[in-house]
């Protein structure tokens, strides 16, 4: 059994982050969503991992994610020159998949449960396709299927205007060779990808061994900044112990779950978790409420902020009111103007959003 990841796309939803990086490496709790997907897949046993990357962004999850040692696993790189569907990223998989039964998952998928029932399952009933589907209140946004009385499935089309249920298609599939023959068959649609919803259209078609299972407990497509920060809120509820590697003089305190990285040092400063600090910070005068992610090398003085994420060598100094679901970019630098005139001034990068009061 191999694994396919898919690591390409442009993330145009979470715009600005992604000018500059990939989508799947967008931290939740401090760690890229890519890497979730990697360490779900190695706990289900599957340590052969294909990942599929894209010119612009390839390099960057090459160096970050290397070669698979952190996991336990061998990562392979595969270069999927355009972005033509996930069923042209299979094509492309191929020769490293060879006639391997396979899972394949989208980077931006994170889910709660564990993957092995489904790989049972899977490897038990023989099954050329595994497909995982939920109930969601915006279908026409996914892949969604049509089921019988039964759970058997009976049609999938791919972003439907008008849903013939509320079920979407999970990003998490299991495939045998057998989806090979069937992407050889499809046209690309009419956005001009071969979507891998039509490939298993295929499969059904030609009479293989299709099953569907309802996916429990939380599932995060983590493609914009609201699905984002709800992704780092229950990570950082479910998945955070306290761990203090940092410095934290007398006068502040750190209440409940709260994780800072070694390096970090923080001074007359509250945080109340779960939050999570990098390495190397520097706080000083802040309040850090709960399902807060700062990233490594963040500096914050005077700053009071709850439910936000700030990425990599932020700053944030002399805000005097409190930062509340907010994203701030790698090195973004939020600060008030020493001098006069009074003013507001800004440099702000292309698709950002701003909310003043
Ligand atoms: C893709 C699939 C879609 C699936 C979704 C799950 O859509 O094409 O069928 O429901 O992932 O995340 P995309 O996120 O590429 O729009």
């Amino acid at each position: 059994m191999k694994a396919l990841i898919l690591s390409g796309g442009k993330g145009t939803r979470l715009r600005p982050l992604t000018y500059s990086g990939a989508k799947q490496l967008v931290p939740v709790a401090n760690k890229p969503i890519l890497w979730y997907g990697i360490e779900g897949i190695v706990a289900a046993g599957i340590t052969d991992i294909g990942i599929i990357i894209s010119p612009e962004t390839g390099e960057e999850v090459k160096e970050l994610t290397g070669n698979g040692d952190r996991f336990g696993a061998k990562i392979t790189y595969l270069l999927q020159e355009h972005p033509e569907g996930l069923a042209h990223a299979v094509k492309i998989a191929q020769s490293f998949l060879g006639d391997s039964p396979f899972i394949m998952y989208l980077g931006d998928n994170l889910i709660q449960r564990e993957l092995n029932p489904f790989l049972e399952q899977f490897k038990q009933q023989n099954l050329d396709s595994l497909i995982l589907l939920r109930p969601v209140s915006n279908p026409s946004a996914f892949g969604v299927a049509k089921v019988d009385r039964n759970g058997r499935v009976l049609q999938l089309i791919e972003k439907p205007k008008d849903p013939p249920s509320n079920l979407a298609l999970v990003g998490i599939y299991f495939f045998s060779p057998r989806i090979h023959e069937a992407i050889a068959q499809i046209k690309p649609s009419p956005r001009g990808e071969l979507e891998i919803t039509d490939a298993i259209q295929q499969l059904i078609d030609t009479s293989a061994t299709v099953e569907a299972r309802t996916l429990e407990g939380w599932w995060l497509d983590t493609g914009k900044k609201d699905d984002l920060l709800e992704a780092n809120r229950i990570i950082l509820d479910t998945q955070i112990r306290p761990k203090i590697m940092g410095e934290l003089d007398e006068s502040s305190q750190a209440i409940g779950r709260v994780q800072i990285g070694k390096g970090t040092k923080i001074v007359n400063s509250s945080i109340r978790g779960p939050a999570i600090i990098g390495e190397n910070c520097y706080l000083e005068n802040c309040f850090i409420g709960p399902y807060s992610s700062i990233a490594d090398g963040v500096t914050l003085i005077e700053a009071d902020l709850e439910h936000s994420v700030v990425l990599q060598s932020a700053k944030i100094m002399g805000i005097h009111q409190r930062l509340v679901d907010s994203v701030i970019g790698r090195r973004a630098q939020l600060t008030i103007a020493p001098r006069r005139p009074k003013a507001l001034r800004f440099m702000i990068g292309d698709d950002s959003h701003i909310e003043l009061t």
